[in-house]
């Protein structure tokens, strides 16, 4: 081994230093609320600011040759190079693991990255991958023809499927992948199955729970090894950064954080800054996120411009049982249909929605809206977009934290328009 990966994997697997100190038993015990607050960060900080500084370093400096040799001795845990981490980022993992009830967590420079690099990780050529097939459709991209590339064969099984997804697996399955839930379709997964079925076939189990959040799902009780989330979302929630995030067993994670100092899809200082104070609201945002997502939905499907609804917390959604028997509440995002409607349509109504930007993503504390056809499928044929179960007339709608009230009458205007 050269010494330059010695020193990388030491100072990239090395525990966060001083977040055992605020991360003590009663902040991870405390509520969802208080974890968002406190977890993960010093209780007395760099001259006695409320806030953490950023810190803007590339690289951390040493006192003297002996001092260096302590850390590369992995007898002092600290900071040696940005791209092995850095205090802002450790007090992000610490939070998020902790709203997670996580051992470890790391972050990425994306919700992508954080996927790519747990898998780039974890499955070599000739290993084999079984993930349901409503996702979303960079993830679908990056398993099925990129992964493919480096030899690694993935199946897809239609979501919800266990007999086909037990059916799928063989000796060379080294991961089942899901959403829950799903999106744009907001299919929410029997966890327990996924999880039994993971430990029955001794294969390693991932949950994007992006459009769950810890806030209403938590995949690690159910025996899930590693939860994901593209932190761009409803954890920054503000539509002003762009991170992701693992969570799971600190032995699994070890040597994935190891790969991410060497594929460097760090997120950085500021940018983690952003997150950390975006997760301060993370419990109250969640709240209100799950109560404008559930009265909208009702309103949509009581409206009769509007075909199926997709909203995991109206007893129409095929998975509803499901979804509250394993959530707290159903989150922001509703994708909707218009009755006998063509694109074009169905485009005037996107038009005419004036408190909601036409925009990608969601999560974030203004609501957001798009026609998936227009936004993510307009390259797809319309073959896969009927494979994928994208129509012309779909609609899909992330509620902000505005007032519902104001986002119903803006919807209606923009039904009857
Ligand atoms: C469910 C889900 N997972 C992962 C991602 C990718 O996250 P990011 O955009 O932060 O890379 C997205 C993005 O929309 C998503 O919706």
């Amino acid at each position: 081994m050269d010494c330059t990966s010695n020193v990388a994997s030491k100072a990239s697997t090395a525990a966060p230093k001083g977040n055992s100190e605020s991360l003590d038993f009663s902040v991870r015990q405390a509520g969802l609320s208080t974890r968002c607050v406190h977890a993960g960060e010093r209780r007395q900080k760099a001259e006695g600011s409320i806030t953490a500084p950023v810190f803007n370093a590339s690289t951390y400096t040493f006192e003297s040759t002996e001092d260096l040799l302590r850390y590369v001795k992995g007898e002092e845990q600290r900071e040696e190079y940005g791209r092995y981490g850095n205090p802002n980022e450790r007090s992000v993992e610490a939070k998020i693991a902790a709203l997670e009830k996580a051992e470890d967590a790391i972050v990425y420079g994306s919700g992508m990255a954080a996927i790519v690099g747990l898998l780039m990780t974890k499955l070599s050529a000739g290993d084999e991958i079984v993930f349901f097939d409503q996702c979303y459709h960079r993830s679908r991209e990056f398993c099925a023809k990129h992964l493919a590339r480096f030899g690694v064969i993935t199946h897809q099984v239609t979501t919800g499927d266990f007999d086909a997804m037990e059916a799928a697996i063989n000796d060379k399955t080294k991961m089942l992948v899901s959403e829950s839930p799903t999106n744009p379709h907001l299919t929410v997964i029997d966890l327990e199955k996924f999880a039994a079925v993971g430990k029955a076939n001794e294969v390693e189990t991932l949950i994007d729970a992006t459009l769950a959040t810890p806030y209403n799902l938590s995949p690690l009780e159910y025996g899930i090894d590693y939860v994901l989330h593209s932190a761009t979302k409803y954890l920054g929630g503000h539509n002003d950064l762009i991170a992701g995030i693992i969570c799971g067993r600190k032995e699994s994670l070890d040597p994935i954080r190891s790969m991410r100092g060497i594929l460097g899809n760090i997120s950085a200082p500021n940018n983690l800054y952003l997150l950390e104070r975006g997760l301060k609201t993370f419990s109250l945002r969640m709240q209100r996120h799950n109560e404008n997502g559930q009265r909208v939905a009702e309103f949509l499907e009581s409206h009769p411009r509007v075909g199926r609804v997709f909203y995991p917390g109206l007893p129409s959604h095929p998975t509803h049982d499901i979804a509250a028997a394993q959530m707290k509440g159903f989150g922001g995002l509703i994708t909707f249909e218009i009755q006998d409607a063509d694109w074009q349509e169905t485009a005037r109504i996107v038009d005419a929605a004036q408190i909601p930007r036409i925009a990608a993503s969601l999560g974030g504390v203004e609501s957001l809206i798009e026609q998936p056809l227009v936004m993510s499928y307009y390259h797809c044929t319309p073959e896969d977009r009927k494979r994928f179960g994208i129509s012309d007339n779909m609609i899909r709608m992330s509620c902000g934290i505005e007032d519902a009230d104001d986002l119903i009458v803006d919807l209606e205007q923009a039904l009857t328009a």
